[in-house]
């Protein structure tokens, strides 16, 4: 059976793009149903408009000029999300934390994409700051996992993580562009196994899911 999918991005959209080509191909049995954004100018929005997915845009700043507070913020996006009944809620480069008002609300597994390993660089610039750490500190690796949601920042039971070997030699642009192409791959097969899609490649986690939910097909 179908998943339907709930997207939130924040920038350009190549994560999203990654699974819009795995749902066209098939790759993976799910229906993005809507893509909700942060930032009204983020490129990645155009992605879901090109094949028809439903977009809703909700910023921040805008929320906060007409007087809300984070809290009203969080629960709009869960909101937002009520109408298309999502099964699972993918982050894919969204750039906001999610709190207690979204979690509570949005009561099916709601999974993030890092550009770090677990317990490792929470929080922004993840790549940058691996990249530092490899010239500076002689970092060997980083990595990239997709982890469930919980109130504590890019932290909560990882579905699948991989490594990727660090080169102080190396730009940070080649860094990202080798990041990217992990996370592309990784978050796919990530999706594939929160929905019972079998197994693949990366580092599979054990995963204790948060209270209350089950993976999407038992
Ligand atoms: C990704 O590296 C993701 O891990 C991070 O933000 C980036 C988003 O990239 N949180 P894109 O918008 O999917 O291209």
């Amino acid at each position: 059976m179908t998943t339907r999918l709930a997207v939130l991005i924040s920038g350009a959209g190549s994560n999203l793009q990654a699974i819009l080509d795995a749902e066209r191909t098939g790759a993976l049995d799910v229906e993005v149903v809507v893509v909700v954004c942060s930032r009204p100018t983020a490129t990645g929005v155009s992605r879901a408009e090109r094949v028809g997915v439903p977009t809703r845009v909700l910023s921040l700043k805008v929320f906060r000029e007409r007087g809300a507070d984070r809290g009203d913020y969080d629960s709009a996006v869960a909101e937002a999300l009520r109408p298309f009944e999502p099964e699972l809620v993918v982050l894919a480069g969204w750039m906001h934390i999610l709190g207690p008002e979204f979690l509570s609300r949005v009561r099916v597994p709601v999974l993030n994409l890092h550009p770090a390993l677990p317990g490792e660089f929470p929080g922004t610039h993840a790549i940058e700051r691996a990249h530092r750490a490899a010239r500076q500190e002689g970092l060997a690796r980083t990595g990239v996992m997709v982890h469930h949601v919980v109130a504590e920042v890019d932290a909560g039971p990882v579905v699948l993580s991989e490594e990727i070997p660090l080169d102080p030699e190396e730009s940070l642009d080649a860094l990202e562009q080798r990041v990217h192409a992990v996370e592309h791959r990784l978050l796919v097969a990530a999706i594939g196994q929160v929905i019972g899609q079998g197994q693949s490649k990366g580092r599979a986690h054990a995963v204790e899911l948060p209270l209350g939910l089950t993976n999407v097909k038992q």
